[in-house]
This record gives C-alpha cells, sequence and structure tokens, in this order.
C-alpha cells in the first residue's frame, strides 16, 4: 500500500442493518448489511459507512434510534455490487447532504444477475442505489480501486483478493450468478467484493460484506497488506448460508488456526455456521443483529 497502515483507537461498530432484528429489540431488520465504523487516532475521527443494505429507511429509522446522524458521514465503503448492500446509497447520500468519497471496486457498476428459476438483476438497482452520476450529484466522489487504500490511520480497504491468492477451499465462488461482459455471459464469482480492515490495539478487525472472496482470504489479505498478523475479530456477512459442511468446517478451523478471537456474525453466514461458530467459539462468537454496537 506503500503507507504504514497505522493504528485506530476507541472503535465502534454499530450495525445499522442486519437480517435479524434482535430479540425483543426496537430496531428495524432488512436483508442486507449496513454497519456505521467510528473511529479516532490522534485528533483524526471518522465515521466510516460500510455498505447501505437493501433500503436507506431501516438505516435512517436505526440512526434515530442510536442517535447518529447521517449528516456526520465522512466517507462511505460499499463492498459490493450487490443489491443488499447498495440499495440504500441514493436515500443515504440525500441525509448526509455533503461530499464525500464513496470507495468501491472499479467493477461495482457491472451487470450481474441469477438466471434460476427466473431473471433476477443483482446489482445496484438504480432507483433506490442510484446511477454513478446521481451519486456524483449527490456530492459523491467515487474512489474505484482494485488496491487497497488508507482512509485513516488503522483503517484500509482490502481492494481486490485475486482468485489465485484465496484459500483452496475458498476459490470457488458458486453462488449461481452470471455477468455481462463485452455482451457476452460469463460466471460471476463477485470478485468485486472489497472489505475493510481496522488495526486495532488488539490486533486487526476483519470486516466483510458478504465476504464473497472467504472470509479466511479475506484475513489473510488484511495481514499481508498490513503486516499485522494478530488478528482479534472479524465481522460482518460471511456466505456460508449454501456451503456443505465440508467449507464450514474447514472456515471455523482456519479461523481458529489463525487467532482469531471473536467472531460476529450475521446476514447470509446461516444457522448451520452460526451454529458452528458458537460451538466452537463460545462466548466469543455473537450473532449480528440491527442496532447492535461493537466496542472494540
Ligand atoms: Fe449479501
Ligand atoms: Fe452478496
Amino acid at each position: 500500500m506503500g503507507v504504514d497502515v497505522g493504528t485506530a483507537e476507541d472503535v465502534r461498530i454499530y450495525v445499522l442493518a442486519d437480517d435479524y432484528a434482535g430479540y425483543n429489540s426496537p430496531f428495524w431488520a432488512q436483508h442486507g448489511v449496513s454497519f456505521l465504523i467510528d473511529a479516532q487516532s490522534g485528533g483524526i475521527r471518522r465515521r466510516i459507512l460500510f455498505d447501505t443494505a437493501s433500503y436507506a429507511e431501516p438505516i435512517l429509522f436505526n440512526m434515530k434510534l442510536l442517535k447518529l446522524d447521517p449528516g456526520e458521514i465522512d466517507a462511505v465503503l460499499l463492498s459490493h455490487s450487490h443489491f443488499d448492500h447498495t440499495g440504500g446509497l441514493l436515500g443515504i447520500m440525500r441525509e448526509i447532504k455533503r461530499e464525500v468519497p464513496v470507495f468501491a471496486h472499479p467493477d461495482i457498476f457491472k451487470v450481474s444477475f441469477a438466471m434460476d428459476p427466473e431473471f433476477v438483476y443483482a446489482g445496484i438497482p438504480p432507483l433506490r442505489g442510484g446511477t454513478r452520476e446521481k451519486i456524483e450529484e449527490l456530492g459523491g466522489i467515487w474512489i474505484l480501486s482494485r488496491d487497497p487504500i488508507r482512509i485513516m490511520p488503522g483503517i484500509f480497504t482490502l481492494g481486490e483478493v485475486p482468485v489465485e491468492q484465496r484459500a483452496d477451499f475458498e476459490k470457488e465462488t458458486s453462488i449461481g450468478l452470471y455477468k455481462l461482459e463485452d455482451g457476452r455471459v460469463t460466471k460471476d464469482d463477485v470478485s468485486d467484493e472489497i472489505g475493510l480492515a481496522i488495526n486495532t490495539r488488539k490486533g486487526l478487525v476483519v470486516v466483510g460484506g458478504c465476504s464473497h472472496p472467504g472470509i479466511v482470504s479475506m484475513v489473510r489479505r488484511a495481514r499481508e497488506i498490513s503486516g499485522v498478523e494478530r488478528v482479534h475479530a472479524v465481522v460482518g456477512g460471511f456466505h456460508l448460508i449454501d456451503a456443505d459442511d465440508e467449507r464450514i468446517q474447514k472456515t471455523v478451523e482456519a479461523l481458529k488456526g489463525m487467532g482469531v478471537k471473536k467472531v460476529y456474525a450475521g446476514h447470509c453466514t446461516g444457522l448451520k455456521a452460526e451454529a458452528l461458530f458458537a460451538s466452537e467459539f463460545g462466548e466469543n462468537f455473537e450473532k449480528l443483529h440491527a442496532g447492535k454496537v461493537l466496542d472494540l
């Protein structure tokens, strides 16, 4: 990356959207992910919005309950193009009301879709997520990079996690999606997913949207970029909802093997994987839900 990653302090992650509302919770759930990451380093404080779930309204509702002001968001990151991560972008940008960088992969605008059982467009929904131009008109500055970028001391994007560099059991990303490339239909391995890593005093915290490149490979990537070995936590959707038992087992083993201390999983992780995380990590596993606040 060319710059030292540095360290972030007072790191707090607010779960603004998850598929689960939590038990006896006033928060609104929806399909997708949205986190607000609030961190400081030296005199710098940044609030980074990681993904915008399917719709803006439940995010704004939850922010109000958490007493968070969208006008204080300093930067937006879109982990990948799927509608359950980008659908709220337009509505949130309207509330941010100022110029902010929007970090994403250069393929974020690709046309991807499912065909089974019917055609369903999977990318940024133009009326809710907006278009490149609409987001620019509202002050969004697209920062489209395959390479990692440091947002503030201790916080950096992972960039693309190339298939060749992934763990063997994470090389295959078969989630039944296709994309258009020069007018041809090809399999979509969702290599447009970028993640975020936070270097805290307790070690790295790796945040994924759906973690389509594999959460293990994303942790490896964060270590490689930062040179920091110690991993405190993984946070996000880990897309193991349709994975076979072997892959789930290998994922849990690999995370334990890398010394990951805490697992915060939600969204597309799936009940089977969550059950194994719960039995292997005990109290160090926590299920995400809308409105949950993580102090890291
Ligand atoms: Fe997702
Ligand atoms: Fe996804």
